[in-house]
């Protein structure tokens, strides 16, 4: 099988892209729309690195136990979905040892002040407070790493993790202008559609997977009737009119979720539902994601049951990255006086 340096030089137009997706909580239809859906969409332009961030995962604490397990379901999930490991490359980052140590590097590299301006940290640490992780402070510092890592050329994010992106382009700003060239500048591309699905319990909120209340998200894996409950249940305000606007977050984030699963064209949609009420809406989308979700859970269903076959596929994956992280390391080594030859 080609590395992932042999396809790049082979097909020297394609980009390398990094993409990262926590192993916790339960995979939705957020994540779904906004990431997994353009990743399996994406893989015969350009060169994908999928990659299972466990070690982002211990930010805040994790059962060992439940992490191995969410990490093989996680895996499961994008496989089932079409990730094609003969095309893309699939791993778990705690395989590829090389993130951490860049990962200390930027620690050196990064200001106090940078990390400090991070709203999701501000945000994320409001609950623990003084008790929250410095893994939680430091995180963007070893995403910056799995990026710059793969001198990765496009990070498909979401909204919320622009900044973070951001980030990682001073830093690798910064360490050129210090070092020396070694660290290509990445672009973050936040998907037209979708990039921002919001909680069906609460539409001004980020759909989150870190969530438990149950009609906040729609899993991935929830059984058609869940999914029906779910969405019969989602937030609306008590006008009845369908149109896409900004006005009626509720509405809004339905028709969203409807308009990327469909691929139909705002005015096609709202012809559609001309004249028709919430209700009627709401159990046409449900239907919809019934029937997108119905294939990729009976391949996942097929996967679980040979847990060898991920673990297969999640080594090879890593053994495929490495060259291209020790390449990387080589070089940061020897520009920071870190290597002796
Ligand atoms: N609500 C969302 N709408 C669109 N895209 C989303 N993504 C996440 N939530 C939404 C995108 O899914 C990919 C993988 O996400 P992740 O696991 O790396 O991180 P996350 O953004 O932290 O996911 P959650 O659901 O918000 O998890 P918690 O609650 O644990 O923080 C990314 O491309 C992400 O942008």
């Amino acid at each position: 099988m080609q590395d992932m340096q042999e396809m790049q030089t082979a097909q020297t137009n394609r980009k390398r892209v990094f993409s990262g997706i926590q192993p916790t909580g339960m995979i939705h239809i957020g994540n779904y729309a906004g990431a997994i859906k353009n990743w399996v969409a994406s893989q015969d332009q350009q060169d994908n690195i999928f990659c299972l961030v466990n070690l982002h995962a211990h930010t805040v604490r994790q059962d060992p136990d439940e992490l191995r397990a969410k990490t093989r379901e996680v895996a499961g999930i994008l496989l089932a979905a079409g990730i094609d490991p003969d095309k893309s490359a699939l791993f778990a980052q705690s395989d590829v040892a090389a993130h951490c140590e860049l990962a200390w590097l930027l620690n050196c590299v990064a200001s106090m002040g940078q990390l400090e301006r991070m709203t999701q940290y501000k945000e994320k640490s409001q609950k623990l407070k003084e008790q929250s992780s410095v893994g939680l402070f430091t995180y963007p510092l070893l995403m910056a790493a799995d990026i710059l890592l793969y001198q990765t050329d496009r990070v498909p994010v979401g909204a919320d993790q622009k900044q973070h992106v951001e980030l990682t382009r001073d830093l690798a700003q910064r360490f050129n202008s210090t070092f020396g060239e070694t660290f290509v500048m990445p672009e973050p591309v936040i998907p037209p559609l979708g990039a921002r699905i919001m909680g069906l319990d609460d539409p001004l909120k980020k759909m989150s997977k870190s969530s438990t209340s149950f009609g906040h998200a729609i899993g991935v894996l929830d059984p058609p009737e869940v999914i029906t409950k779910k969405i019969k249940s989602a937030k609306t305000d008590s006008g009845s009119e369908i149109r896409f606007d900004e006005g009626r977050p509720g509405l809004l984030n339905l028709l969203t979720i409807y308009q990327v699963l469909s691929g139909l064209g705002r005015e096609a949609i709202e012809q559609q539902f001309d004249g028709k009420g919430y209700g009627h809406l709401k159990l046409a989308l449900a239907d919809m994601l019934i029937e997108v979700l119905r294939p990729l859970q009976s391949r996942y269903q097929e996967l679980a049951r040979d847990p060898h076959r991920i673990d297969s596929v999640l080594k090879k994956g890593a053994e495929r990255v490495t060259p291209i992280a020790q390449k990387t390391m080589a070089l940061v080594k020897e520009r920071m006086g870190l290597s002796l030859a």
